[in-house]
């Protein structure tokens, strides 16, 4: 990221204590925080399961956060439409959950989120190489690096992500795309790391346990948007 340009940060409501969201909500709101993250597990792409389409639709009214929706479901073209219609303004989803079954070839997923005017961003695993998401980069909007294995908040940050992370920064780069492809990293982002972080190249930065288990989310959001 040019110097200078302040990151994106975009809590995850997956760490937000769920019996007072609306309070949890007012606390981003007033805060640096621009985005929203918000995971969807279904106990089968990942070991664990969050929350669906109803929650994220009881919750929009009550945020003017810009609502980035990460499809950790092994089908994710059969909850597009709920999602959208529940108010998200982004929806990202796994390219391990298309290739290489191919069930739902991922131009049809874009395809289906960009129609309905929304930001469009592929997921990719520790362990996927960027290389199998190149050939989608001309119609997404960003991307999401996974910094821990998906499925639960509070894990650690895998070091070697921020190598992965610059050199994606350099091919987009290279292809002429940095301005049009935002990176996002998710998992594992704390205060302690975060400049290193936004230095490799990322532009969004998910952050859950330490925004919300902090004693001052609002305080933590801002410190590390200011970094
Ligand atoms: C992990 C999720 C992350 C998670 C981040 O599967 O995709 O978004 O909520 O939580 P922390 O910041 O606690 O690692
Ligand atoms: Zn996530």
């Amino acid at each position: 990221m040019p110097e200078n340009k302040k990151p994106i940060i975009a809590p995850s409501l997956l760490a937000a204590n769920f019996a007072d969201l609306k309070s949890e909500l007012k606390l981003c709101d007033g805060s640096k925080a621009e985005w929203l993250h918000l995971d969807i597990m279904d106990q089968q792409f990942v070991p664990n399961l969050s929350f669906g389409p109803s929650i994220v639709k009881a919750i929009r009214p009550h945020s003017n956060l810009f609502f980035d929706v990460h499809l950790m479901v092994s089908n994710p073209f059969d909850m597009l439409p709920a999602f959208i219609d529940a108010g998200a303004d982004a929806i990202s989803f796994h390219i391990e959950t298309t290739e290489p079954r191919f069930t739902f070839p991922p131009k049809i997923l874009i395809n289906m989120i960009k129609k309905n005017n929304l930001r469009c961003g592929i997921a990719i695993k520790p362990k996927t190489p960027f290389k199998v998401i190149e050939k989608y980069l001309s119609f997404i909007d960003y991307v999401v690096i996974m910094s821990v294995e998906p499925g639960f908040g509070g894990q650690s940050f895998i070091p070697s992500t921020l190598e992965k992370i610059s050199s994606i920064d350099t091919i987009l780069k290279e292809k002429n795309l940095r301005d049009k492809i935002a990176i996002q990293v998710d998992g594992g982002i704390k205060l302690h790391n975060a400049k290193e972080i936004i230095d490799a190249g990322a532009d969004i930065l998910v952050a859950g346990s330490e925004v919300f288990k902090s004693e001052n989310p609002t305080e933590t959001i801002n410190k590390m948007y200011n970094l």
